[in-house]
């Protein structure tokens, strides 16, 4: 499936939330990486036909999909804000999606099956919604984007409040499907797509910073990462993009990004897809 998406606008009221936004979509696990408010739910639900667009398109292997026709129906989708009728077990709950989504009642104990296997909550099948985990709520809309094995699949936010073990499980989850679907996930949080994306569109205030792969977004901070003890921060060059605080040694460093040059105690670093992505989201800042 390919998606082409051309200069795409959304605007609420005055507020642009998508401000002429292109970008491409083929095979393989893509990363939609932005700050808070980028336009990354916008654009999902743009490309899903829930919100219309104000300008742009969109085009799905070589044919317009204005209302999302095309790619909502071949799309499973984990909503940023994933909740299911509490009193339901997660089977029924499973069922009522089957029937939402016309997957003929004979196949669709089958179906349901696979995709509560795929996402461990075989055991869980009896339980109510409301007694599950936020964790395993959060793998129950997954199963529910996977029933009918959709050739697309768009998450949003959905490694968003798990805790480590539930962001491990999402990432073998993916691991376990990637070879069967093209996967869009966004996030804020660069590390949870480092392992499991292909390819990183960096988005920022409804706008495409970059699109590439790994180490094309790696390759924006190129010579302006820099480590250093933290007692030291007072002999850097301004301006400098404080990234964070780690400890080396039994020391405090600080990680800067900047494109000036600086003292010698700040020693070059080799740029990590976290360094690209804030080079690209913060540079105007530098
Ligand atoms: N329904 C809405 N009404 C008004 N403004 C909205 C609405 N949805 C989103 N926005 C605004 O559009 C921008 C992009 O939002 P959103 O797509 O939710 O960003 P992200 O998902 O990247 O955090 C934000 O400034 C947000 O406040
Ligand atoms: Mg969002």
């Amino acid at each position: 499936m390919q998606i082409e998406v051309n200069n795409l606008t959304k605007k609420f009221g005055k507020k642009k939330a998508l401000d002429g936004l292109s970008l491409s979509i083929e095979e393989g696990v893509y990363g939609l990486l932005g700050p808070n408010g980028a336009g990354k739910t916008t654009l999902m639900c743009c490309l899903l036909g829930v919100y219309n667009s104000n300008g742009g398109s969109i085009v799905v292997d070589g044919k317009a999909d204005p209302k999302g026709a095309l790619l909502s129906a071949h799309c499973g989708y984990l909503p940023q804000h994933f909740d299911m009728f509490h009193e339901l077990t997660v089977a029924e709950a499973l069922r009522y999606f089957a029937t939402l989504k016309k997957i003929p009642r004979a196949k669709g104990a089958e179906e349901i099956g696979r995709c509560l296997r795929t996402v461990n909550l075989e055991e869980e099948a009896k339980k109510r919604v409301g007694a599950l985990s936020g964790g395993m709520r959060r793998r129950l809309g997954i199963a529910q984007a996977l029933l009918g094995d959709p050739p697309l699949l768009i998450f949003d936010e959905p490694t968003a409040g798990l805790d480590p073990e539930e962001r491990m499980r999402f990432k073998n989850i993916i691991a376990a499907v990637r070879h069967r679907h093209t996967i869009l996930i966004s996030t804020h949080i660069v590390d949870d797509i480092d392992v499991i994306c292909n390819r990183v569109m960096v988005i920022d205030r409804g706008k495409l910073c970059a699109q590439g792969t790994k180490g094309d977004i790696c390759r924006y901070a190129d010579g302006r990462v820099f480590t250093l003890p933290r007692e030291q921060e007072a002999s850097l060059n301004r301006p400098y993009y404080l990234e964070n605080v780690f400890e080396e040694g039994g020391q405090e460093h600080i990680r800067i990004l900047s494109q000036i040059p600086q003292p010698a105690v700040a020693r070059p670093a080799a740029p990590t897809l976290e360094d690209g992505y804030f080079a690209l989201v913060r540079g105007e800042d530098l």
